[in-house]
This record gives structure tokens, C-alpha cells and sequence, in this order.
């Protein structure tokens, strides 16, 4: 008898990454992974993910932490094991597309400052939205991974797919990732996938990635491996389960029941496991505890874990939370319409913000985000399928559609960035970067730094302060009337319209809607049932007109950090031109004019924080 081929398996840890921003809404902080990093490197895995888009932009917007800093600290403990980030191709760590200089540096003072591996994914899989990522990923000396993101259509076929892998393989990738973000990949599928790849591509490495969503992760990365894939996606224990990854302890047994080799010291997994267990009364969400540990309906849906808890709580707020089956329904009638494009950021906010507004308005597409206005045009790239002929005549109007490569269309930015930046705010290149990705926060972050130790705003001490707070925020909106049906009263459509605007500004983060036609409206009869929002603040004695806060934000009066006021006070301005804005969670949202007017002066600084229906400047 043959000696039989040793088969081995090799388990990346996405604790400090992906499982964190799936359970504990990203709150992981530097000391916590420092305290026990020794151990992760030492664990056995094949990498160790532990940057992206969501950790970036927290560090900074609330832990108050430099992430490139901690990327240092990391590599600094880190001897044994690669480290390994997600790349959002052409939106690196953001939300939209940088022009190429932008991405190229990113990429230059990753690979510096010790990532290895790079995750490079799009979310509608155009690889055009890939090369330049790629490409600099090879020039600065990392390992490019390329990236399948997964989903099911009619038009997603595994013959597209290794298409898909082909175009980048001929790009250099080293590797591939199958990114099942919703955790909706079946074993079966899986197993046909990576037939094909493995046919059509043999010596090309896969690792896969799922969450645990639906339940079918560990079938499924049994399958994949047994189908040729090297590598799985997976948490620690404590970090592990519902939205995020499987257990490694999980899938070490079932592989070595297999015959495999794992590689991996269960004693290390244990020691992991431990410091987490005893950090999580302090990181964890509390409002996540009465979720579901599986929710089958993702299969019809699609939206990732955390997308829906998302739109759960913020429909809970607008005390429209019984709309929330309409919403999961309408959400696989819009993919359809859209070209079924797989949802993962920035699309599963697109889609799933347009499905709330199809539901809500009542009328499909009678409103649309400047979102899917620019998705239907062609600026996030080519959709999997055509987008409804019709329909993107309804939405475009005689706007043209793009058909180039979108980065193309973009001017440079790092000089630009490097300008509008106060010398004695930067520190260093990777200073400018942060910037050019979170211009607001970046420059928040760097306004607190600079400030002596003394007078910094205080660092919630964890999470519970933030989520005690949300909670009862929570609670107080979902004890409020709910909102009367809709009806032709105009009043009454204004009242639901600024709960649209509302739960825009807060999805998903990176939605701008115009708010023009609402703001417009007339203010609501006295018989419309209020908001919660609305009910709250009730100035006591507030003859003089105001201008109020379409949704609950930080004000600014530039668009755009270094800009000059978009109105001054005593200026007159045009009914549906903007005069200041509103930043939701990322987001830059105009507030426009109500009407012909004038400014008299404004009632909040700028970085304050306003609650939505509250009065922002006085108007005449
Ligand atoms: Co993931």
C-alpha cells in the first residue's frame, strides 16, 4: 500500500480583525492585543489579519489611537507569523475610490511599516477596480491575495468566477480568497467553486472566508478544503460564532479527525482564548446579546451580520421596526433590479438604504440616494448583470453612464491633501494618508492629539459607557408612537421623509441622500405623530424660524475639512442650497434651505454634535 500524502491545512486568525469588528463592533484596543500577542504569533497560524477598512477608522474616530502605530507595535511582536489586512482595492481603507497616487503610498507605508499579505477585494468583482492595488502591492514587495467576493445569481457562474480569478492571476496575484461575507456559500457550492478554480488554476493557493451566520461555515470549509483549498478563516472561541468566523478549536478537530495537520498548539489556542474571555465584559456589545446565534434568513437576503443589526436598531429608532420584513424582502427585488451585485461594503449599504426607501416611500425609486444614482451610472465599476434598462433611464435621466475604469476619472490627491493640512498637525506621512481616506476624522483625531494631555476630551474607558447610552437611547425610541401610515398629506410625508433622511445618514455610514426635497417640505401638522427625535428636544419658547438638523450628526459649516464656509451669517441664500453640513458615520450630508432665506446666524460651533429635529441657525 502507497504511504498515504500528508494532508495539512493552514488556519489564518482573524481575532483581531474581522471576529472583533463582527462582535464587539471593532472596540479591540492596541493594549488588548499587545497583552497577548506573544501567544498569537506563537499559535501555529498561517497569518494573523489584524488590520482593515473598519479598525482604521475607529482607531481614530473613537479609541483615539494612531492605526499606524499600532500596525508598528504589532510587527514589532510579530517574528514568526505574517500579517495580513483587507484591502478595499481601488477604496483602500474608505469608501469610495482614491486616485491611484493616493493608493500607491497607502500601499508603500503598509508594506514599511510590516504588513505581508493584502487581501485586495471589489465589491462587484470588476477587476478594473483591482489593478491598481495589486499593482502596488507587487511593487512595494507584499503578498497580493485576490479576492472572489461571493454570491449567488443568476449570473454568478463558476465559469465566471474563474474568469474572474483568471484576470487576476494575470495581474500577479500570489494567492486567492474566497470571501463569503454573508456566510450564504453551501458546501456543495463550495466544493464546484474550487473544482473549477483548482481545474482551471491548479498551482494557485485558496484560503476561505466565511461567517458563521447562517450555521453552514464548518460544512463548508470541510468541503473547500477537501476540494483543494489551503487555508480557512477563524476566530478564537470567545470571539467566534453568530456574525463572525468559526472556532479554530472547531475546525482543528474536525480537520485532524480528517487526517489533517493543522499546525496548531491547542495550548496557545487555550491561553488566547482565556484573555479574551476575561476582556469581553468590557468590549463586547451588550446590545448584541439577544441576537440570534443563526439566522437562516440571510440565505434569501444576503446581508451580512453586522449590516443587519445595523438596520434592526435604526428602524427600532424611527419606531418603524415593523417595516423590517418589507425591507428584507424588497432587498433581493433591488439586487435584481441593480445587476445582482454581491453586498459587501460600500454595495450592501447601497442596496440595503435603497430597499428601505422603496419600502418606506411607499413608491419604488420614487426616491434615490445619490449612491445608487452614481452606482447606476458606472462610478463603482461594471455591475455582475445589466442594471433594469428602464430603470436607469427613470434614474439617470440624460445623465451618461461611465464605461472607463472610475479611478480614471480622478485627479491626484496627496498634494492637495498634504496642503489643505496644518503643518503643525502632521507628524508624519502616514499622517497626510489618514487624511486623504477620513478627512474629518483623520483631522479630529489630530486637532485631539495635538492638544496637552490635560485637555483632551476623555476616551470612553470601554464600550459599555457608549452602549448603556445607545441602549437607552434605544429604548426611549421604541417606547415613542410609532409613525402614522403613509398618506397623501403632505405634511405627514415630510414627518416620514425626515426619518428617511435619518436612517440614511446612519446605515450604513457612507451614504450622501439629497435632502433638498425633504428639507423643502413643509413641517409637520401638529396631528402628525411625532418622531422620537422630534418629541424630545421641543425648544420651550422658539418664536424665531430655525433651520433644524435633518439628521443626528457633528455640524461643520465647510464641506470639507480646510474649505472655506459654504454661508456666512447674514447671507442670503436660495431655497435647496446647501448651507452647512451634517457628518452621520462617515458621511458628509448637506443641509439645505427650506426655503428663500436669510442666515442670521448659526446656534451650534462647528464640531459640535446635534440631535436630529434640533435648531442649527436661525432663519429669516
Ligand atoms: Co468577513
Amino acid at each position: 500500500m502507497a504511504k498515504a500524502e500528508k494532508k495539512t491545512v493552514r488556519f489564518v486568525d482573524t481575532s483581531l480583525r474581522d471576529a472583533h469588528q463582527s462582535l464587539w463592533a471593532t472596540r479591540m484596543r492596541t493594549k488588548d492585543i499587545l497583552g497577548i500577542l506573544e501567544a498569537v504569533d506563537d499559535a501555529g497560524f498561517y497569518a494573523i489579519e489584524c488590520w482593515g477598512g473598519a479598525t482604521f477608522d475607529v482607531c481614530m474616530r473613537f479609541l483615539r489611537e494612531d492605526p499606524w502605530e499600532r500596525l508598528r507595535q504589532i510587527k514589532a511582536v510579530c517574528k514568526k507569523t505574517p500579517l495580513q489586512m483587507l484591502l478595499r482595492g481601488q477604496n483602500c481603507l474608505g469608501y469610495k475610490h482614491y486616485p491611484d497616487d493616493v493608493l500607491e503610498r497607502c500601499v508603500a507605508k503598509m508594506c514599511e511599516n510590516g504588513m505581508d499579505i493584502f487581501r485586495c477585494f471589489d465589491a462587484l468583482n470588476d477587476v478594473r477596480n483591482l489593478e491598481a492595488a495589486i499593482r502596488a502591492v507587487k511593487k512595494y514587495g507584499g503578498h497580493a491575495q485576490g479576492t472572489i467576493c461571493y454570491t449567488f445569481s443568476p449570473v454568478h457562474t463558476v465559469a465566471n468566477y474563474v474568469k474572474f480569478a483568471k484576470e487576476q492571476v494575470e495581474l500577479g496575484i500570489d494567492s486567492l480568497a474566497i470571501k463569503d461575507m454573508a456566510g450564504i456559500l453551501t458546501p456543495s457550492a463550495a466544493r464546484e467553486l474550487i473544482a473549477g478554480l483548482k481545474k482551471a488554476l491548479p498551482d494557485l493557493p485558496i484560503e476561505v472566508h466565511s461567517h458563521m451566520t447562517s450555521g453552514m461555515a464548518p460544512a463548508m470549509y470541510m468541503a473547500a478544503v477537501e476540494a483543494g483549498a489551503g487555508a480557512v478563516d477563524c476566530a478564537v472561541a470567545t470571539l467566534s460564532g453568530f456574525s463572525s468566523q468559526p472556532a479554530h478549536g472547531t475546525m482543528k478537530a474536525i480537520f485532524e479527525g480528517l487526517g489533517y495537520e493543522t499546525g496548531l498548539k491547542a495550548e496557545r489556542l487555550t491561553e488566547i482564548d482565556n484573555y479574551f474571555k476575561a476582556l469581553k465584559p468590557q468590549r463586547a456589545l451588550k446590545a448584541n446579546a439577544g441576537a440570534e446565534a443563526v439566522d437562516v434568513q440571510v440565505l434569501l437576503h444576503h446581508i451580512p451580520g453586522g449590516m443587519i443589526s445595523n438596520t434592526r436598531s435604526q428602524l427600532a429608532q424611527q419606531g418603524a421596526l415593523d417595516r423590517l420584513p418589507e425591507v428584507l424582502e424588497e432587498l433581493p427585488r433591488v439586487r435584481k433590479d441593480m445587476g445582482y451585485p454581491p453586498l459587501v461594503t460600500p454595495t450592501s449599504q447601497i442596496m440595503g438604504v435603497q430597499a428601505v426607501l422603496n419600502v418606506l416611500s411607499g413608491e419604488r425609486y420614487s426616491m434615490v440616494s445619490n449612491e445608487t444614482r452614481q452606482y447606476v451610472a458606472g462610478y463603482y465599476g461594471r455591475s455582475p448583470a445589466p442594471v433594469d434598462p428602464k430603470l436607469e433611464k427613470k434614474i439617470l435621466g440624460k445623465e451618461k453612464k461611465i464605461t472607463c475604469r472610475p479611478a480614471d476619472l480622478l485627479k491626484p490627491g496627496l498634494a492637495q491633501a498634504a496642503k489643505e493640512l496644518d503643518p503643525k498637525l502632521v507628524q508624519s506621512e502616514e499622517d497626510i494618508l489618514s487624511y486623504c481616506m477620513f478627512p474629518a476624522v483623520a483631522l479630529d483625531y489630530f486637532q485631539w492629539r495635538a492638544k496637552p494631555e490635560g485637555e483632551r476630551d476623555p476616551i470612553p474607558a470601554d464600550t459599555e459607557m457608549t452602549v448603556a447610552k445607545a441602549a437607552a437611547e434605544a429604548k426611549k425610541a421604541a417606547e415613542a408612537p410609532a409613525p402614522a401610515p403613509l398618506s397623501a398629506d403632505d405634511a405627514r410625508f415630510a414627518a416620514i421623509g425626515r426619518q428617511f433622511v435619518a436612517l440614511f445618514g446612519s446605515l450604513g455610514g457612507n451614504l450622501k441622500v439629497d435632502a433638498s426635497a425633504l428639507a423643502a417640505a413643509p413641517a409637520p401638522a401638529a396631528t402628525a405623530a411625532p418622531t422620537a427625535a422630534e418629541a424630545a428636544p421641543a425648544p420651550a419658547a422658539a418664536p424665531k424660524k430655525t433651520l433644524n438638523a435633518t439628521l443626528t450628526g457633528t455640524f461643520y459649516r465647510a464641506d470639507a475639512p480646510g474649505k472655506p464656509n459654504m454661508v456666512e451669517e447674514g447671507a442670503t441664500v436660495k431655497a435647496g442650497q446647501p448651507v452647512c453640513v451634517l457628518e452621520a458615520m462617515k458621511l458628509f450630508n448637506p443641509v439645505k434651505a427650506p426655503e428663500d432665506c436669510k442666515i442670521v446666524r448659526f446656534l451650534v460651533k462647528a464640531g459640535e454634535n446635534v440631535q436630529k429635529g434640533s435648531p442649527i441657525a436661525e432663519i429669516e
